[in-house]
């Protein structure tokens, strides 16, 4: 649902409010929800990535920046200088709100919408700035893989923020102010926002959201109560030169573009196959619920695969990938139309321990088994950075790497 394989820590901290007196009750669960989140705040808990704290936000914007500078020590200077900027701003926010800490800001008025800022460092930023030696290892660059139709400018990064929120004003200024401190130091390479469906405009707050094909996205996933969520999705650097990002998280992000005409011109029962779950409630075909395990093996009256063969939970499954697993956080963009063409798709990110084991392991089956979902999708971005864990009332723990 929409607290699917996300702490819980963010909820508690807006019950914790709600506890307080600060919300009024409402009858209806959605009410309750959508109050909660929208009058939250998401401070970061000690020693975890805060995107993977908070419950999946309605708003989303992921921005990629490069730094000015060339020379190695310049580089340097410069991550420091922003790293900083950002480290603190980002706790003023999550603490205060923009309203409080700048006058004439756009959120006057407005409850702190659970805003939350998540910093990233890109491979490209270790290179340049002559810390080659710090580069982890899973921070590898991502393969080719023969579904990419990557368009260089939607992909890679020196630094990645990621801001969400209940609202979209409240992420728009937050990004406009974090970026407004920086300007000098750097220049945005890419950016992409992305929504989900709100709290309060669905009937079930706590059922698992839709994407814009229309399917039930995020069913299966690791869930932080389950033992396999930290080995799967926090890094583990017990190396000292890769020490800085022991307890963080390797995000995968992916600009997928959706070929929507071709796909809503499928029947129905066509789209079903393509995923290989039913479209009405998303339990695997030849299943009864959302959470019934895909019978990868079941054949149906006429011999063939129930979930075919090239179905896309059946490539992406963990009997193909070897239990490959990451925290797969799903945004949709709609960025209306460029030259004629519609843009519109998918914000994927994928959190994971290890992208080699996670997300490229999956992809790599995806892409060789020739996945059906392929014909409807365009990967057109591509990044992937190291996020380190916060640490509360201490610097960001990129600074170790000075
Ligand atoms: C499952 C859609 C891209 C990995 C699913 C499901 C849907 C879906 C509807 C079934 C429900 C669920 O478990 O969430 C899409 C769409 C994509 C896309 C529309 C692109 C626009 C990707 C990519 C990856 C990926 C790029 C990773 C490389 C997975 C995994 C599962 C899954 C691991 C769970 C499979 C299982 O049942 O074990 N996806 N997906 N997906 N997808 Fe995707």
């Amino acid at each position: 649902g929409l607290l699917t394989g996300l702490g819980a820590a963010g909820i508690a901290g807006a019950s914790g409010l709600a506890a307080g007196g600060l919300i009024e009750r409402d009858t209806s669960a959605q009410g309750d929800l959508a109050r909660e989140l929208s009058r939250g705040r998401s401070a970061p808990e000690e020693g975890r990535p805060p995107a993977l704290l908070t419950p999946t936000p309605s708003q989303v914007h992921v921005v990629a920046v490069d730094l000015r500078a060339e020379r190695p020590d310049q580089v340097s200077q410069q991550a420091r200088t922003v790293l900083r900027l950002w480290g603190e701003q980002a706790r003023e926010l999550h603490e205060h709100g923009l309203a409080e800490i700048v006058e004439g800001a756009p959120t006057q008025g407005l409850h702190p919408a659970s805003l939350g800022i998540t910093l990233g460092l890109g491979a490209s930023l270790l290179e340049r700035a002559g810390l080659a030696g710090r580069r982890p290892e899973p921070l590898a660059d991502l393969p080719e893989f023969a579904a990419d139709d990557l368009d260089p400018a939607l992909c890679g990064g020196d630094l990645m923020l990621h801001v969400g929120a209940e609202d979209p004003l409240v992420v728009s200024a937050a990004v406009e102010h974090l970026l407004g401190l920086v300007r000098e130091h750097a220049v945005v390479r890419w950016s992409l926002p992305g929504f989900q469906r709100s709290a309060a405009t669905a009937a079930d707050p706590s059922a698992t959201p839709r994407n814009l094909m229309g399917q039930i996205d995020g069913t299966v996933n690791p869930h932080p109560d389950q033992a396999q969520f930290g080995p799967q999705v926090l890094a583990a650097h017990p190396d000292e030169a890769a020490s800085w990002m022991d307890g963080g998280t390797y995000v995968v992000v992916r600009r997928i573009r959706m070929l929507l005409d071709d796909w809503f011109d499928l029947e129905p029962h066509q789209r079903e196959q393509v995923v290989g779950r039913r479209l009405s409630d998303g339990a695997p075909l030849g299943g009864d619920r959302e959470d019934a395990l895909p019978d990868l093996a079941a054949r149906g009256d006429d011999g063939e695969p129930v979930i075919a063969a090239n179905a896309h939970i059946r490539l992406a499954s963990p009997e193909r990938t070897l239990g490959a697993r990451m925290l797969r956080r799903g945004f949709s963009y709609d960025l209306g139309w460029s030259g004629g063409r519609r843009e519109i798709g998918l914000l994927f990110t994928a959190w994971q321990a290890d992208p080699r084991t996670g997300f490229t392991a999956v992809q790599r089956e995806l892409d060789e088994g020739g996945d059906a979902l392929n014909t409807y999708i365009r990967h057109e971005g591509s990044a992937v950075f190291a996020v380190p864990p916060v640490r509360e009332n201490q610097p960001h723990p990129a600074h170790d790497l000075w």
